[in-house]
């Protein structure tokens, strides 16, 4: 058996599934090759957030124990994600006079970005990502890596993620519990990113929109930098809530005749199409129009989508969309979601799959292994540039630190 010093394991603690990619690396490719994959249905969570502790880490041990299981592995450690409506980021500056004029040093990009960083924040939230965007030497603006070059006065532009203290906290107490430890804690949307976007779609403007269960999350690239991310209390599951009222199904049901006949363009589906409804408890068979159910659909998938298209126009990152918008996450497997995201963004739209992984074709095919995939791919590059781990020590719980991320251009 694997001794697990060299395995890469994503956790991805989503609303509806608890997904685990243990994932090795290819050191000669310079990518990871997924070897095993854990699944167990979420429970304790709510948005995104946990919010029944003991159901969590019930949840996370059954998923991590099923990953360790095909692998044939044993898992000691982990890098999660986080999400929820307590996410906001801005953008931030921070200037620095240069230590040597001749040659601005690694230290000198340190303090310009430390200074950038430097947000008031209430007392309950916590700076969780700190991502360098770009940089300006005397007034020039647009420098990608100012080591090196000459210059007195350095200024740092940085993307800045932060979250709710104890909302990560309970991410990590959770895992903890289960018996694992965490090693470092991201952003589910960057790890999607990670696992879908190529560089040149980074480059020339890109929005991702990650449609799970409880959230959607989006983050707009553009020049190769993250520019916006920002997380929405809506996702797939309130398309099954919208069924199950409409219909007047119980939960379970309304999901599965979402998956099996779902779809999320109205006038896409044939009038005549139907449904049948099986018995149920006190239920008599029934049969239900393909196209209405569509309707259903369009109207909470329209919404969730023009949400984001919104909050991207706000921010006048709409028009620099050159590469379009890919969708990921599992909602996105309904049918037609790609063509009604063209619609509503009157953009060219793709669906995200992980790529720039070998391994199980199951994982590589599917948008519900965004996060997790993302996670394994942003652990290798960080144990690769030797960061240092946040939380090694099993059962320590303590404040989030942030941490710089090296520059994200091609490395995530
Ligand atoms: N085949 C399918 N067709 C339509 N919808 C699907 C399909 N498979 C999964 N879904 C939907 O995808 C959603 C779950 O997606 P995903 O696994 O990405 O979410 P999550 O990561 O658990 O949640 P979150 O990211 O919100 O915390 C659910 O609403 C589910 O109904
Ligand atoms: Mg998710």
């Amino acid at each position: 058996m694997h001794n697990g010093s060299n395995l890469i394991v994503g956790l991805d603690v989503g609303t509806t599934k608890i997904c685990t990619i243990v994932a090795e690396a290819d050191r000669e490719a310079n990518v990871i090759r997924v070897i095993g994959l854990g699944n167990a249905p979420s429970r304790g969570l709510r948005k995104g957030v946990v919010v029944d502790m003991d159901s969590a880490v019930e949840a996370i041990t059954a998923s991590i124990e099923n990953a360790e299981k095909m692998a044939n592995v044993e898992i000691h450690s982990v890098f999660t994600g986080i999400t929820g409506g307590h996410i906001w980021s801005i953008n931030s500056r921070g200037v620095a006079a240069v230590g040597d004029p001749e040659e601005i040093s690694v230290r000198d990009v340190d303090r310009a970005i430390t200074a950038a960083r430097a947000i008031s924040l209430p007392a309950d939230r916590e700076v969780l990502h700190t991502i360098p965007q770009e940089f300006t030497v005397d007034g020039q603006t647009g420098v990608k890596e100012p080591v090196g070059m000459s210059g007195v006065r350095l200024e740092a532009e940085a993307h800045i993620v932060t979250g709710a203290i104890t909302a990560a906290q309970n991410v990590i107490k959770s895992i903890n519990k289960a018996g694992f430890e965490v090693e470092e804690i991201v952003l589910d949307s960057l790890a999607s990113s990670i696992a879908v976007l190529s560089e040149d779609e980074k480059n020339s403007g890109v929005l991702l929109i990650d449609i799970g269960g409880g959230t959607t999350d989006f983050v707009v690239f553009h020049r190769g930098s993250i520019r916006q991310s920002e997380v929405i209390a809506l996702g797939g599951d309130h398309v099954t809530n919208d069924i199950s009222v409409a219909l007047r199904l119980p939960i379970s049901v309304a999901e599965e005749i979402k998956k099996n006949y779902g779809g999320a363009v109205e006038e896409s589906i044939d009038p005549g199409e139907e449904l049948e409804i099986p018995a149920g408890s006190g239920r008599a068979p029934s049969r239900y129009s393909c196209r209405e159910l569509a309707k259903v659909i369009e109207l909470r998938m329209g919404e969730i989508l023009s949400l984001v298209k919104k909050r991207v126009e706000r921010t006048g990152l709409r028009k620099l969309l050159g590469a379009g918008v890919v969708v990921t996450g599992g909602a996105c497997l309904l049918e037609g979601t790609v063509d009604l995201a063209e619609r509503i963004f009157g953009l060219p739209v793709r669906l995200g799959t992980p790529v720039g992984v070998s391994g199980i074709t199951e994982v590589l095919d599917s948008p519900i292994y965004a996060t997790g995939t993302g996670l394994a791919q942003y652990g290798y590059r960080s144990r690769r540039e030797g960061r240092v781990s946040r939380f090694r020590r099993r059962g320590r719980i303590g404040r989030v630190v942030d941490r710089v991320l090296e520059w994200f251009r091609n490395r995530t």
